[in-house]
């Protein structure tokens, strides 16, 4: 394989070695910067450390939900049904602010979902990811999977108050782009700042059976119905946390453009399909956020395989 090309502003750490092995080492691992973290860093709540962790059967359960969100495949493998872990998406294992950390979310449940009109508990939010985010089986409610999870969440959460939204909760808010979000321009993002980890072919890299860097569409890559599949969502993930290590260094509109064009291909069959792609698109899609339905390049998203997955 031929050593990837990185962008000029690449941490020189990385720039300097183009051997693959190197990069993985040096940026696979990279520690996110303060400056991922935007400008009021200092006022986000400090996660306690594993190392922190009572020897206790509360501190193994700890310890396994953080296998589990770390390395869902051997610790969930039932459940997973593509390339992720959740701390591909939810970074530095859950702990890292404004890219949904778990101890963001633990104290904000139960809480009401327009996704799904109703209101959700912690467990039908985790289920949620599974299913969609990862392309797989929702654990059964109850299961050892789960309430390991909400173990490691809610020792994360630790002291802060319940029924109040943290500082630092899921994504920042992100400014309207001032043109229209389009693939060709964000097609030219992700070749310079992207394509360097995840691929041109956007199927990231696995190295001995294990996701180095995830893939951003095809069929091992979160389906239709994820959070991520919407372009509103990706956008402001993408400026807060992309490229890995260096968040908030694209403008809005570099992250407005590269999330249409993540979103813009090919990915799993949104699991609650039925009968048409139109019917799915107006049920689950009736968003301008949403490319499910559309047809971009000449082809149907979500719609070539009339609801079987996606090759
Ligand atoms: C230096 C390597 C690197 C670069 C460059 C990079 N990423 Fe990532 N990206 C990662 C890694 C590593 C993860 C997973 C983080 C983890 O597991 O801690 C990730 C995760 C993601 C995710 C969530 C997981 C998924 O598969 O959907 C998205 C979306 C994403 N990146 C988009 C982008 C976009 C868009 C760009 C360009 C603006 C970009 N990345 C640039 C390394 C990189
Ligand atoms: C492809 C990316 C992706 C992966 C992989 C993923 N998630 Fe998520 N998750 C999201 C997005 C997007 C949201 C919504 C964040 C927002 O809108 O603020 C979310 C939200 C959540 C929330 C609620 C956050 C909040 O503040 O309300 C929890 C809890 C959660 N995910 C747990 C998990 C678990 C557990 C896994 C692994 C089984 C997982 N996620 C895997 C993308 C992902």
């Amino acid at each position: 394989m031929p050593a990837p090309a990185l962008p000029p502003t690449a941490p020189s750490a990385c720039r300097a070695n183009t051997a693959i092995i190197l990069l993985l080492a040096l940026c696979a691992g990279e520690v996110v910067t303060p400056a991922a973290a935007g400008p009021a860093a200092a006022a986000y709540p400090t996660p306690p450390t594993l190392s922190a962790l009572p020897d206790t059967p509360f501190g193994a359960a700890i310890r396994h939900g953080h296998a589990i969100f770390t390395d869902t495949h051997n610790g969930a493998a039932a459940y997973v049904g593509n390339d992720l872990n959740c701390t591909n998406c939810h970074l530095d294992a859950g702990r890292q602010a404004n890219a949904a950390p778990l101890w963001g979310a633990w104290p904000a449940y139960p809480e009401y979902r327009k996704k799904n009109h109703r209101v959700n508990t912690f467990e039908d939010r985790l289920r949620d990811c599974f299913r969609f985010s990862l392309n797989g089986k929702p654990p059964p409610a109850g299961s050892a999977v789960i309430a390991d999870l909400e173990s490691y969440a809610s020792w994360l959460a630790r002291g802060l108050p319940t029924g109040v939204s943290p500082a630092g909760r899921g994504y920042p808010r992100l400014a309207e782009p001032s043109q229209t979000p389009e693939y060709a321009r964000g097609k030219v993002v992700y070749a310079q700042s992207c394509a360097a980890c995840h691929m041109l072919t956007g199927a990231g890299l696995k190295t001995a059976g294990h996701t180095e860097f995830p893939p951003l569409w095809g069929r091992d890559s979160f389906n239709w119905g994820a959070g991520m599949a919407n372009v509103d969502v990706a956008a402001r993930f993408i400026h807060a946390n992309m490229p890995y290590g260096r968040g908030n260094t694209l403008s809005v509109q570099q992250a407005w453009d590269v999330a249409l064009y993540v979103d813009s291909h090919d990915r799993p069959q949104d699991p609650r399909y039925i009968a048409s792609v139109a019917e799915t698109r107006q049920k689950f899609h009736a968003s301008p956020y949403s490319m499910y339905g559309r047809r971009v390049n000449g082809r149907l998203l979500g719609g070539d395989t009339n609801g079987a997955p996606q090759p």
